[in-house]
């Protein structure tokens, strides 16, 4: 979908298909109020009968005949003006883009928000977000042939600036909204993409390709590197597998000054069976998203040269697929990470806290100011949170306030679960320093208590996003699949970092 941005009379607009917001209880939209006059007071009448009355994702198609050159209206309601917020400017435009593009529309225009100090450049992007979102689908192995599956019919989106408002910020910002969306897509592909497509080696090409083109720094440590590191706990996993496991590194650097250095870690399990500790058989095609975090970790490097954010972001993706085999790691092996570490494998299954646990270590080097990692690391985050957030645990309170903060703005929610030190007990090794599990009780905060052995001093934030990165509940611009979660997310948390704190 490509996106335009242009100074106009948006009822005018010769689209085939207009979307227009209505608030529940505000009616000072001037955008409306343009549109309405232009239908003759249309809306005004179904919104006094009570017929329309702009309950958040409601939906009303209209069809002005004459009176405009657009063929039909798909008005969306936006709930209490009080409550909006980027996170449901993007929704509310995903579930409008999607009925209009059901409906076949092709050329779709849509009002710039008003001015309003600044707020209707946030909610711009975050329309652009939505818009581009609602329209993604994974069908790269789809023939489209007899059995065809619906495919996409908006081709561009254009937003129409109000005469005499500044059309440059909302483009800027229409623009940066395109960027997000498109690393979310990419982390979206990359997640769907099937297990046997997307081995290692193959998520190392992909990363590499990407910072090729985005002109950031990568390169990809392989098994001889590794075990020059000393990486005794993710080559434990890919000991396993008869692919190889690779480091991926993308170092992306500003151009100008840079307000400090943050490194992001990812889980890139491209597909775990469980190991010797075998996975029962039932929904375990699932587990090719387990490379869910190294995905999200690979879109914000592209979202953050996108942006020409100004700080130092480090990627780090730890991918291995994690197999049975004659020689994969047993359960009561011990394993000796980066740091010295000694690790009791009490389960070859809780092999993503392995693979981290070296990313972790390898992060440090670049004395970073905060290391923010995403793992789809417990199925436990999903009994305790649904699929409403992401777990989170951390070592330092200005850092989970500041993840929080970014999960509100984007509708990417995090919940935070302690990390008190009478866990510590719980995963307590009986032959080594720690063992790789803790039992039934608490199972999300030992895969935490366990990463903090690697974190050191760093301010360090893990994110478990086991209940989030995939099949979520739909929203109109989260669809089945991989959901890309983590990009916004954590694209949001740079983008502020350099700025002032932010309130909330
Ligand atoms: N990748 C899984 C976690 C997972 C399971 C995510 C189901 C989403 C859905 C992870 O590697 C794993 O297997 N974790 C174990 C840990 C346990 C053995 C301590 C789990 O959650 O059962
Ligand atoms: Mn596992
Ligand atoms: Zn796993």
């Amino acid at each position: 979908m490509d996106i335009h941005v242009i100074a106009g009379d948006c009822p005018r607009f010769a689209a085939d298909t207009l979307i227009i917001g209505l608030f529940e209880d505000a009616a000072d939209n001037p955008a409306l109020a343009a549109l309405d006059s232009a239908l003759g007071g249309e809306i005004a009448r179904l919104r006094n009968l009570n017929d329309f009355t702009g309950e958040f994702n409601a939906l009303l198609t209209l069809y002005p005949g004459d009176a405009i050159p657009a063929g039909r209206v798909v008005v969306v309601g936006l709930g209490k003006a009080e409550a909006m917020n980027p996170a449901r400017a993007t929704e509310a435009m995903a579930t409008a883009v999607k009925q209009a593009d059901g409906l076949g529309a092709k050329q779709v225009a849509t009002a710039a928000p008003a001015p309003a100090g600044g707020r209707e450049v946030m909610v711009t992007e975050a329309m652009v977000v939505g818009s581009k979102l609602a329209l993604y689908r994974y069908d790269r192995f789809k023939t489209f042939g007899e059995m065809v599956d619906k495919q996409v019919n908006i081709k561009a989106l254009t937003v129409v600036v109000a005469e005499g408002d500044a059309v440059e910020p909302i483009a800027a910002a229409a623009a940066a909204g395109a960027a997000i969306a498109d690393a979310v897509t990419l982390a979206r592909d990359l997640q769907n993409a099937p297990g046997g497509h997307l081995p290692p080696e193959a998520l190392s090409d992909q990363a590499l390709a990407m910072c090729a083109k985005a002109g950031v720094e990568a390169r990809s440590l392989g098994l001889d590197a590794m075990a020059e590191l000393k990486m005794g706990a993710l080559l434990g996993v890919a000991q396993g597998s008869a692919e190889e496991p690779r480091l991926i590194v993308m170092d992306y650097v500003p151009e100008g000054e840079s307000g400090g250095t943050v490194a992001i870690c990812g889980k890139g399990v491209t597909f775990d069976t469980g190991g010797i500790s075998l996975k029962p058989g039932l929904k375990m095609g699932d587990m090719k998203f387990d490379m869910s975090g190294a995905a999200a970790t690979i879109g914000i490097i592209q979202a953050a040269a996108a942006l020409e954010l100004p700080l130092r972001v480090v990627g780090i993706v730890a991918a291995v697929e994690n197999m049975p085999d004659g020689r994969a790691v047993k359960p009561g092996d011990v394993l000796t990470a980066m740091n010295g570490k000694t690790i009791e494998v009490d389960n070859t299954d809780a092999e993503g806290r392995l693979v981290l646990a070296d990313a972790l270590c390898y992060a440090r080097e670049f004395a970073p100011d905060a290391i923010v990692d995403m793992a789809t690391l417990t199925g436990a985050v999903i009994i305790a949170l649904g699929h409403h957030a992401s777990g989170m645990m951390g070592t330092n309170a200005e850092l989970n306030r500041r993840v929080s903060a970014a999960g509100e703005f984007t509708g990417e929610r995090v919940w935070e679960l302690p990390l008190w030190e009478e866990y510590e007990a719980g995963i307590k090794g009986k032959t080594a320093d720690i063992n790789n599990t803790g039992g039934r009780p608490a199972g999300t905060i030992n895969g935490g208590m366990f990463l903090k052995h690697f974190a050191g001093d760093v301010p360090w934030c893990h994110l478990d996003i086991a209940g989030t990165a995939w099949d979520v509940t739909e929203k109109a611009h989260i669809g089945p699949g991989g959901t890309g979660v983590g990009v916004r997310l954590i694209t949001q948390l740079l983008r502020e970092w350099a700025g002032p704190p932010q309130s909330g």
